[in-house]
């Protein structure tokens, strides 16, 4: 017998399905452009911040000086943990990776809410916003735990970049350190349609509390095949050591099929714009703190790798450069992927909320070609699948 009478088709990995109309964010691949509510990546690393750039994703429309301000006080005024969540953090594990603490510390800071529950989208986005702010805390708190230190408050006056590598390090970072974070983030916080933000979409769909739909994003993003990438270009990159083996590595890479990391996206097909901002920012950077040597080696294994490259769509992408920024930051490898989410939190709150203002309940179909009418036998009479096999 047959489950299905029509044709199905099937859509693997879900390319070109669209789920819902959005207000959020456009990229075009073929033009290299990506877009915040209608404004160009270019702009917002070039004018913006974290904070402002949060506020315009999650609220639909850049702030006036007064509405920035009042946002920047209530994710200041959100920070701090509640003590129990951090003896929590204390408890976990030192040799933990950090994101699986996030996601751990993310959806514990539900148990610490007395109302986790909300179907009013304004006390949703507040949550959303809470937990924005918290994560910095929650990552710098582990990362001095199992470094032997006790964690430090976040500093009133500071941004989120700021405090964050202040939190990290101990030390309030210089201008320089701070505006290459707070650009980092910008061009972390939001890339349409992607795995974390689906998953994020699906747990809102089912009206579920703000923070399984954040913990959603942070298991998703998790996986090597979506956050990670730049973890692994980094380590390629201190691995090559130095410029002058960046072609041999490049070329033995793809003689073994072997994918150069950084390279490559599903949506561009050509230069990826944040590419080039991360670029121009990290080569600044790294000349302030005269760290060209890791800094050339990376543009060795780039200029190589394009040049092998050529004629395909493959190009560089956000991640050719993002590690080695963050290592210039003195930023462990391990966090990277944490700062990725600590960004995209505001990318999955914004979309969250816009769903769930047109909430359907997101359930697509599996096509079964399996058996039916499978006759039930009682368990003496059973074969085992691998001993059937045997047979
Ligand atoms: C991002 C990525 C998963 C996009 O994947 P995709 O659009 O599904 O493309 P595929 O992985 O199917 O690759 C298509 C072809 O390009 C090749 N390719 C893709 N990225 C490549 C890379 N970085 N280096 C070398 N070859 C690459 C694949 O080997 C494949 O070749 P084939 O057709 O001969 O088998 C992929 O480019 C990749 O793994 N890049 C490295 C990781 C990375 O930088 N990720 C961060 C993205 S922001």
């Amino acid at each position: 017998m047959s489950a299905f009478k029509e044709p199905v088709v099937i859509h693997k990995g879900l390319d070109n399905v669209y789920v819902k109309e959005s207000r959020i964010c456009f990229i075009d691949g073929e033009a290299s452009k990506l877009f915040y509510r209608g404004y160009s990546i270019e702009d917002l690393a070039d004018r913006s911040t974290f904070e402002e750039t949060a506020y315009l994703l999650i609220f639909g429309w850049l702030p006036t000086s007064t509405q920035l301000q009042k946002f920047k006080d209530q994710l200041e005024s959100y920070r701090p943990l509640d003590p129990d969540a951090l003896r929590l953090i204390r408890s976990f594990p030192t040799h933990s990776d950090p994101m699986d603490v996030l996601r751990t510390a993310v959806s514990a800071l539900g148990l610490y809410d007395p109302q986790p529950m909300s179907d009013d989208i304004d006390v949703r986005r507040d949550k959303g916003l809470r937990i924005l702010a918290k994560v910095l805390t929650i990552i710098t708190a582990f990362d001095r735990f199992r470094n032997h230190k006790e964690p430090l408050p976040p500093k009133p006056g500071l941004g989120h970049a700021a405090d964050f590598l202040y939190m990290l390090t101990g030390k309030e970072p210089d201008v320089s350190d701070a505006h290459a974070m707070d650009v980092a983030l910008i061009l972390h916080a939001e890339h349409e349609m992607n795995a974390s933000t689906f998953a994020c979409t699906v747990t809102a769909s089912t009206l579920a509390d703000m923070y399984s739909i954040l913990t959603s994003g942070i298991g998703t993003l998790r996986g090597p095949l979506h956050g990670g990438a730049n973890e692994v270009a980094l380590r390629t990159v201190l691995e090559v050591g130095d410029a002058s083996r960046a072609e041999s590595y490049v070329v033995e890479a793809l003689a073994h099929k072997k994918k150069i990391m950084g390279f490559g996206h599903r949506v561009y097909k050509s230069w990826d714009p944040r590419y080039l901002i991360i670029k121009k920012l990290g080569g600044e950077l790294a000349a302030k703190k005269g760290q060209t040597k890791l800094f050339d080696t990376a543009v060795a294994i780039e200029m190589s790798a394009r040049k092998h490259l050529e004629g395909t769509t493959i190009f560089p992408n956000v991640d050719s450069y993002s590690g080695v920024l963050f290592h210039i930051l003195g930023i462990q490898t391990d966090l990277f992927t944490p700062i990725f989410a600590m960004s995209r939190i505001a990318g999955w709150t914004a979309h969250s909320i816009e769903y769930l203002q047109a909430n359907r309940l997101i359930r697509p179909k599996a096509l079964y070609v399996g058996t039916i009418g499978t006759p039930y036998l009682a368990s003496e009479l059973r074969i085992g699948k691998a001993e059937e096999e045997k047979e």
